[in-house]
């Protein structure tokens, strides 16, 4: 469907409620996402800002033709190369062959390797501009928002920022965020910056830095990903720069997995101390867990409780994932505890540990082991792990 965002701007993409999981399997979309294209129909030029995944080009054809004869495009900005994006580019460069393509220095070679076309590909850079006759586009580069070929552009009056990845959720529910009822917007857009953003936290702190620099109004955000911020343009922009300098609330997350329980116990019984310290704690058994979501919740805490039993001299691989996510997403400044059973080889706790300080996360407390079947001395030293833990959380960072 399409929608006018906008006088001469419009929403041209697609959605895609169904999918279920994204970057191949890796990361989990409950609501499905959308493909957002955005075209500007102005009186020296039509251009048409981003494509879709290659399924959805029929749809995306069809959505412009609403509005105009696609031949009439005259530039084709690709802001990021992803196939997500520019899955629809060779159709639509077909259907508008006068069109040239825009795109980043290094978006012209992610593009020439994703479609082996000879197009002629015209780099720009911050500040250059385009004008369409009645309004000033103006590309501003975002590399690690996602990729280095990344960019946005600035459309002048109406000053919508087409943000491409950034700011963006897969979230289908509404097409703006004041029309966004279900409570499921600042999870959505927070799980998308973790999942697929958070590893360049430096580089997005520099790219808002560059962003205030510019000082370009701008009134709305539409990303090509979920809702357009019509109303919160503001409020995504101050989100962005929480979640860049990894600000952290006094609350503490405790994940485990278990082979016959006795992990489970001891996580029960850290959560008890957590309690007493008065620290606010979620805990998730890691195999029946969504792991996208989980990793948004540890996203904005403090401190980790990480338990597993021993498994072939390892950890259970469903922490194993987790204590690779954490160095592979670079979490900072934040505390982990370990706990866990064995039977005959007592590796859980030493791996979790090290695993954690080799991701730059700070271990502060020894873990607690048991083997075996734990009992109450055991149950009582994992909750004074979790009191203990609770209050080093509480402390300022
Ligand atoms: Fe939505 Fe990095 O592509």
């Amino acid at each position: 469907m399409v929608h006018q965002i906008a006088e001469r701007l419009y929403a041209v993409g697609v959605a895609d409620p169904d999918r279920r999981t994204f970057h191949g399997h890796e990361m989990s979309t409950a609501q499905g996402t959308t493909y957002n294209a955005y075209l500007v129909v102005d009186d020296k030029e039509t251009v048409l800002a981003d494509t879709v995944y290659e399924p959805f080009t029929d749809r995306l054809l069809a959505n412009i033709r609403e509005v105009v004869d696609p031949a009439s495009i005259t530039t084709i900005v690709a802001n990021h190369s992803e196939p997500d994006h520019t899955g629809a580019l060779a159709a639509v460069k077909a259907a508008a062959p006068k069109a040239r393509i825009l795109c980043s220095k290094r978006g012209t070679e992610s593009i020439r390797g994703w479609h082996h076309q000879d197009w002629p590909l015209q780099a720009v850079a911050t500040g250059d501009t385009l004008d369409t006759g009645t309004m000033t586009l103006t590309f501003i580069m975002a590399a690690m928002c996602h990729w280095p070929d990344s960019m946005m552009v600035h459309v002048g009056s109406p000053d919508v920022l087409l943000s491409n990845d950034a700011f963006g959720q897969h979230y289908t529910a509404a097409m703006f965020d004041d029309e966004a009822t279900d409570g499921r917007l600042w999870f959505e857009t927070e799980k998308y910056f973790v999942n697929i953003i958070s590893p360049y936290c430096r580089n997005v702190a520099a790219r808002l830095d560059e962003l205030e620099q510019i000082a370009l109004p701008i009134r709305m955000i539409a990303p090509s990903h979920g809702a357009v911020w019509r109303k919160g343009a503001a409020d995504v922009l101050a989100a962005y720069r929480r979640y860049a300098e990894q600000r952290t609330e006094p609350r503490a997350v405790v994940c485990y997995d278990t082979m016959y329980e006795s992990t489970r116990l001891m996580a029960k019984a850290v959560c008890r101390g957590l309690d007493e310290a008065g620290v606010p704690h979620t805990m998730h058994h890691l195999p029946t867990s969504d792991r996208s979501d989980v990793l948004t919740d540890l996203f904005g805490a403090r401190g980790f409780l990480i338990g597993s039993s021993v498994w072939h001299m390892n950890v259970l691989p469903t922490v194993a994932t987790l204590l690779d996510d954490l160095r592979t997403l670079r979490f900072k400044n934040r505390l982990v505890g370990a706990f866990g059973s064995y039977g005959w080889q007592k590796r859980n706790v030493e791996i979790i540990e090290t695993r954690a300080a080799e991701a730059g996360l700070e271990v502060p407390l020894p873990g607690v082991l048991c083997q075996w079947k734990p009992q109450a001395e055991t149950l009582a030293a994992c909750t004074a792990l979790g009191r203990s833990f609770g209050e080093k959380v509480k402390a300022p960072s």
